[in-house]
C-alpha cells in the first residue's frame, strides 16, 4: 500500500502534485536540486492552502496537518518512499539517472512514475534498472485542480505497478485513464492542432493572439490556446510539439511553429517566467 510518495521536482507540476497528494492523506517528500525552488514551492503551497481556509473549505488545523505531511529535501538519501513521481526537467537522461539513483536508496518494491509530457515512457523504462516498475503518471496543470491523470503503460510495466498508480491517483481524488505509451499519449495528441492551428493563424498575419483566445473562450473553451500555452510553459509545449511531430514521421499539419521556438529562445516561457505570449 502506498503511504509515502517522493515527488521529485518542486516546480509548477511537482508542487501541485505534492499539495494535492498531501491534502488526500499521503506523506510527501518533495525533492529538488535547487533549494530556492523548494522554498518557492513551500510558500506557494502554504498560500494555496491558506486561501482554502479563507473560503471555508479547510480549517486552520487541517491546513497545518496537511503542511506537516510535506517534507522538503535536497539530499537524495532522504528520498525513502513507496512511490516516486518525478516532475523534473524534461530530459530523458536526467530522468533515468534520477530513477536509477533512487533505486539504490529505496527498497526493492518502489514504484517509479514519470510525469513526462513528451518523452517515451518505454524509452525511459528501458534505461532504468527495474523497467517493470516504471510507468507514466501524467497530471495536468494545475495539478491541484485538474482531475485527469493519464496512466501510461509500456510493454515492460507489470500489473502491480499499474494498479498502484491507478489506486494512488484515485486516492488523490483524480480520474485515472489507462493509455498505451504513444506520442503525446491521448490529450496532448488530440490537443496538438488546437495550439498549432492558432499559431499558424498568427504567423500568417490572419489575426492576433488575444482575438483568437477571446473567440475560443467565448465559444466554450475554458482557455484560449495562447493563455493555455503560457500556463503549461512554452518550453514544455514546444517539446511536446517536437516529439509528436518527429514520432509521427513529420506530418506537415503538426509541424512545430517558429513562434514557439522564438519564445523558448527568448526565455519567454509563460507564467513561470512572467512573460510568454502575454505579460504577467
Ligand atoms: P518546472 O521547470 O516548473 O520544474 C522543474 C523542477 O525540477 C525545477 O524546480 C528544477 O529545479 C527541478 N529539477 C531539475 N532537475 C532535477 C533533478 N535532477 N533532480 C531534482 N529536481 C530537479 O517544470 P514543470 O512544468 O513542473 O514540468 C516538470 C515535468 O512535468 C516535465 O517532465 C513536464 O513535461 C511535465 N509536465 C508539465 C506540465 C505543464 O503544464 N507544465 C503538464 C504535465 C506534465
Amino acid at each position: 500500500m502506498i503511504q509515502t510518495i517522493c515527488i521529485c521536482g518542486a516546480g509548477a507540476m511537482g508542487s501541485g502534485i505534492a499539495q494535492c497528494a498531501a491534502q488526500h492523506g499521503f506523506h510527501i517528500i518533495v525533492y529538488d536540486v535547487q533549494p530556492a525552488m523548494l522554498e518557492k514551492a513551500k510558500t506557494g503551497m502554504s498560500a494555496n492552502l491558506q486561501s482554502l481556509v479563507q473560503k471555508n473549505k479547510l480549517t486552520e488545523n487541517e491546513k497545518n496537518e496537511i503542511l506537516s505531511r510535506i517534507q522538503l529535501v535536497s539530499d537524495i538519501n532522504d528520498c525513502l518512499a513507496d512511490m516516486v513521481i518525478e516532475a523534473i526537467v524534461e530530459k530523458p537522461e536526467v530522468k533515468t539517472g534520477l530513477f536509477n539513483q533512487l533505486a539504490e536508496v529505496n527498497h526493492s518494491d518502489v514504484i517509479f512514475a514519470t510525469n513526462t509530457s513528451s518523452l517515451s515512457v518505454t524509452d525511459i523504462a528501458q534505461q532504468v534498472k527495474h523497467p517493470e516498475r516504471v510507468a507514466g503518471m501524467h497530471f495536468f496543470n494545475p495539478a491541484t485542480i485538474m482531475k485527469l491523470v493519464e496512466v501510461v503503460t509500456t510493454p515492460f510495466s507489470n500489473a502491480q505497478t499499474i494498479d498502484a498508480i491507478v489506486q494512488t491517483a484515485r486516492q488523490m481524488g483524480k480520474t485515472p485513464v489507462l493509455c498505451k505509451d504513444a506520442p503525446g499519449f491521448i490529450v496532448n495528441h488530440v490537443a496538438r492542432p488546437y495550439y498549432l492551428e492558432a499559431l499558424q493563424l498568427v504567423e500568417r498575419g490572419v489575426t492576433d493572439i488575444s482575438t483568437i483566445d477571446t473567440l475560443l473562450e467565448a465559444s466554450g473553451f475554458k482557455m484560449g490556446p495562447f493563455r493555455l500555452m503560457d500556463l503549461i510553459g512554452n518550453d514544455i509545449n514546444f517539446a511536446v510539439s517536437g516529439q509528436v511531430y518527429e514520432a509521427l514521421d513529420r506530418p506537415e499539419r503538426l509541424k512545430p511553429s517558429s513562434l514557439q521556438k522564438e519564445k523558448v529562445e527568448k526565455g519567454e516561457l509563460g507564467r513561470k517566467t512572467g512573460k510568454g505570449y502575454y505579460q504577467y
